[in-house]
């Protein structure tokens, strides 16, 4: 038997490659396998092996940790813990980061949320309902007027949510957008809508204490100039004093504490506490900050942005997490900016081409690039739909981090496209300046 922790990542996107790089820088002996959904290069590259099955099976993920002898299991995307992976992964006396399924119903349900949220008295929550039938729905939108949005009480990808203004029109386009919820089984909340600039805290979290990572920004609509579709996210990034360029001190500490208050309330709500990461999604508005939404898990893009300036032993990290003993541990984090963009195919998110050649051997810094929704086919690299390839740029500044990863997805070959506005001195001064309207007309 081979020395060291045989540590089981699952997943195989970008996020997972950044999670199994960051594994891979730590000190310790180690053994690292991925359990996947797509063969990922990278991450086979840094991998006793990576297996291509089941990861959304408790059982298979189990199965296969017990035969790699895993010691510790870190477990990247929303779909294994809403089906339980965490939770037979504990049971198999398995480390594990990542929350079991009830404790991931923060990520899974709307409803659960927004209730646990307001039963607790966490602040930054909307005024919401929650909805089983019709009934009630149209008197809540009137009361809401122009400002609502009807989310999916599950999980849809970032699909199932409609904004006023955005996606509906009227009432009656929202009235329609929640009967066919309730047509497909489902059920919805519907809540008032803020306006802002959006961002994200993630917080490293062992059931007690909690370690924030630098705040950062993704790109949800598919085109330059914030416009189309809205996607898995285009591309993410952070600045050098672990802010934003929009946000106050006080916008950042008020997240901190709606992180802190929501990991207490969970642990209060079940008795137990919430080992994993904590992704806050949040709006700066012109009356604070406000909880759009939580992940169970490591956002991606974001992964790559904060694992890129994580200095600190991450192996140390997850096994504090699953320890309960992250308050004993440094996190430390760079002080430098990122910017990560996404390649992804033409046609995507509605029609992407699949199946295509790419080539990354232009990229000149290997160690900046991610492969996300790739395969290897006869020997070569292709496409399979999705979020393709991610390249990240760390530096002293923005504009230096913006023009590192402009040039290094440039280089990438294949019927992929890019949004080169992301991390521009423009885009982030349109952010300063909705900013700053919001609040002077306050
Ligand atoms: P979610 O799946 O909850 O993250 O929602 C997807 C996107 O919908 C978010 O990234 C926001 O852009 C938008 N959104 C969700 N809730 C709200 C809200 N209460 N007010 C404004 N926008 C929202
Ligand atoms: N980038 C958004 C997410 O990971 O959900």
């Amino acid at each position: 038997m081979m020395s060291g922790y045989n540590i089981l990542v699952v997943g195989s996107g970008a996020r997972e490659h950044a999670i199994v790089r960051a594994l891979n820088k730590s000190s310790r002996k180690k053994n690292l396998y991925c359990l996947a959904s797509n063969m990922n290069p990278g991450i086979a590259d840094l991998c006793v092996e990576l297996k291509v099955g089941e990861i959304n099976d408790p059982g298979f993920v189990v199965h296969y940790a017990q035969e790699i002898s895993a010691s510790l299991a870190i477990i990247g995307p929303e779909k294994p813990l809403e089906n339980g992976v965490a939770d037979a992964l504990w049971d198999a006396d398995i480390k594990t980061v990542g929350p079991k399924k009830n404790l991931a119903l923060l990520e899974t349900s709307k409803t659960f949320t927004r209730n646990l949220l307001r039963e607790y008295g966490v602040p930054g929550g909307p005024l919401f309902q929650a909805f089983v039938s019709m009934k009630g729905v149209d008197a809540f939108l009137k009361e809401l007027k122009e400002n609502y949005v009807v989310k999916y009480d599950g999980l849809m990808g970032g699909k199932g949510v409609k904004v006023a203004g955005d996606h509906l029109h009227s009432h009656n386009e929202a009235l329609a957008y929640c009967q066919e919820l309730l047509d497909r089984g489902g059920s919805f909340v519907v809540e008032e809508k803020f306006v802002g600039q959006e961002f994200s805290l993630m917080s490293f979290c062992d059931g007690e204490s909690l370690k924030h990572m630098p705040v950062v920004q993704d790109h949800k609509r598919a085109y330059e100039g914030d416009r189309g579709p809205n996607t898995g996210g285009m591309g993410t990034y952070s600045d050098v004093n672990h802010g934003l360029p929009f946000l106050s001190n006080d916008n950042i500490l008020d997240a901190k504490t709606i992180n802190t208050a929501t990991a207490k309330a969970i642990k209060a709500k079940f008795g137990e506490g919430y080992r994993g990461v904590l992704y806050g999604g949040f709006m700066a508005t012109d009356s604070g900050v406000k909880l759009i939404e939580y992940n169970a898990r490591l956002g991606d893009p974001e992964a790559i942005n904060v694992l890129s300036l994580l200095e600190s032993d991450f192996i140390d990290i997850c096994l504090a997490i699953a320890d309960g003993s992250l308050g004993q541990v440094d996190v430390r984090f760079a002080n430098k900016a990122t910017v990560c963009k996404y390649a992804v195919p033409e046609g995507y998110p509605g029609n992407p081409v699949k199946g295509r050649g790419i080539d990354v051997s232009g990229v000149s810094n290997q160690d900046g690039l991610f492969f996300a929704s790739v395969d290897i086919k006869e020997g070569r690299l292709v496409e399979s739909g999705s979020r393709t390839i991610a390249v990240v740029g760390v530096a002293d500044t923005l504009a230096e981090a913006e023009s590192i990863s402009e040039k290094e997805i440039s280089t990438v070959r294949g019927p992929l496209f890019h949004r080169t506005d992301i991390g521009t001195d423009d885009l982030i001064q349109k952010r300063i300046n909705h900013m700053n309207e919001l609040l002077s007309t306050f």
